[in-house]
């Protein structure tokens, strides 16, 4: 019998958007000529399909007889990291940790996989970019090992994926997913193509064998995981470490999560031996914090359950162009100098303004607009804010400060480091249920405008 012909489809090059024809210009990421042709993905090596375990579940079950009960979850004895997967890495899930080359992907899992072999439990670590020795000599700097860790370095993911097939670890690392290759994907190394064909396959491993696969991803340079969109649909779990390049600050931020909730963050510093989990993390992003200097304000974010005190840094300075320069990561701060120069009446349009948040982390949360317009506020009149002063709520379209959840969480962490007075939406203020004691003696104000603000700048 003839060999069935393997389907082929077109996908782009730079978000793996899946058409089944050339296209000129990509739907998903507009980029233009980014279509190339290659099999569809789930087109398992027929060598390897023959090995998979056939699947079980064949009749459909009735959803109210399914006895759901927590998933089985293994503590990677990495707190941040447990706290991120959601509880533990959950046998037979497929994730993805993608971040720029150098940020430390390999280590965090190497050290996971030091703390978990020495647990009793059986590791393959699959290096796609290091030999033995280079691996041998990263893992010395981390500590001593177990015989449980196994290491291979191997490129081929038709004898990648038998040995994990015929080693049957509890968890396996693929050390990246941009080095593996299979000649049925018929293109080269790291192409989206090639790429998408190795998820797949490592997709049925993990759920047939079973075997928690982590999947290293680098990140290219707009900043995606080559094919990100087909990568994030085919993974269970999706983990992004990020930081600033020169600082040692590590943030592993979970995208998506099948098994835990996403907005969670870890937080690490990289040391000479290894990254050190960061169990304090407003400590940390405060330190170093200039005393009483303008453009400097406190303020802070909830990431996940965990309330994080973060300084925000503004300049403000004349500008010398038709356009005034506005530089940050922050969408919201147009808007916000937009609501300061209608309802304050502040001349935003001759500065130029630079926004940044001390340490590196990005944040994303309306809590933090009325620190961006404190820290604006502050460097416009260079005035000090009150550095004993935290800052949090949500700024309106006509300067009003609305109310953001969880104030308690921020009012405590604000008071446990020792501040002195926290500026927060009237309506929290109103509404707050702390005790007395809990406040380490800090003075709570509630703020209903913006108005309010310039008064204490
Ligand atoms: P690595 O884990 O190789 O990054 P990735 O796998 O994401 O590409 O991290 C490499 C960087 O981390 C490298 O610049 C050296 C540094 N490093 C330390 O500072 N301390 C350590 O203990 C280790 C192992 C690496
Ligand atoms: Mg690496």
């Amino acid at each position: 019998m003839a060999k069935a012909k393997k389907k082929l489809v077109f996908f782009c090059k730079e978000c793996g958007f899946e058409s089944p024809k050339w296209l000129g210009q990509c739907p998903g990421c507009h980029e233009w000529d980014s279509f190339a042709e290659a099999p569809a993905a789930g087109n398992v090596t027929e060598s390897i399909k023959g090995r998979l375990p056939g699947s079980v579940h064949r009749t459909p079950a009735k959803l109210n007889e399914v006895q759901a009960g927590e998933e089985e979850r293994i503590n990677t004895g990495i707190e941040e990291l447990d706290r991120v997967l959601g509880g533990g890495i959950v046998a037979g899930s497929l994730i993805l940790v993608g971040g720029d080359p150098g940020i430390g992907k390999s280590t965090l899992l190497l050290q996971m996989c030091r703390l978990l072999s020495g647990q009793g439990h059986k590791i393959l670590y699959i290096s796609g970019e290091e030999s033995p020795k280079q691996i041998k000599m990263r893992a010395e700097r981390l500590g001593s090992f177990s015989s449980n860790l196994y290491v291979l370095c191997e490129t081929d993911l038709g004898v990648v994926s038998e040995t994990i097939a015929d080693t049957k670890p509890g968890i396996a690392i693929i050390d990246s997913i941009q080095t593996m290759y299979s000649e049925d994907a018929g293109q080269a190394p790291g192409s989206a193509g090639q790429v998408r064909e190795a998820t797949s396959v490592f997709m049925r491993l993990a759920k047939s064998l079973p075997v928690s696969i982590f999947i290293v991803g680098h990140v290219t340079k707009e900043g995606v995981v080559a094919g990100p969109k087909t990568l994030e649909h085919m993974v269970d779990t999706v983990l992004y470490f990020e930081g600033d390049g020169g600082a040692s600050y590590r943030f592993l931020r979970g995208v998506k999560n099948r098994f835990g909730p996403t907005d969670e963050i870890g937080v690490f510093e990289m040391c000479a031996d290894g990254l050190k989990e960061v169990l304090n993390p407003s400590e940390y992003m405060l330190q170093g914090k200039p005393e009483n200097e303008p453009g400097s304000v406190v303020t802070c974010s909830m990431e996940g359950t965990r309330p994080i005190l973060a300084e925000v840094q503004a300049l403000v300075c004349q500008t010398n162009f038709n356009m005034p320069r506005r530089a940050t990561d922050y969408n919201r701060v147009n808007l916000l100098m937009a609501v300061i120069e209608k309802r304050l009446g502040v001349r935003m349009g001759d500065y130029d303004a630079y926004i940044n948040v001390a340490g590196g982390m990005r944040i994303s949360e309306p809590a933090l607009d009325l620190g961006i317009v404190a820290a604006i506020l502050s460097s416009y009149r260079n005035q000090a804010f009150d550095s004993k002063t935290v800052c949090f709520g949500e700024v309106g379209l006509t300067g009003e400060i609305r109310a953001v959840n969880l104030a308690e969480q921020r009012v405590m962490e604000a008071a446990k480091l020792g501040f002195k007075r926290c500026i927060m939406p009237k309506a929290n203020s109103q509404k707050l249920n702390i005790k007395e004691s809990a406040l380490n003696g800090m003075q709570l104000a509630g703020f209903g405008s913006i108005y309010e603000l310039l008064e204490v700048i």
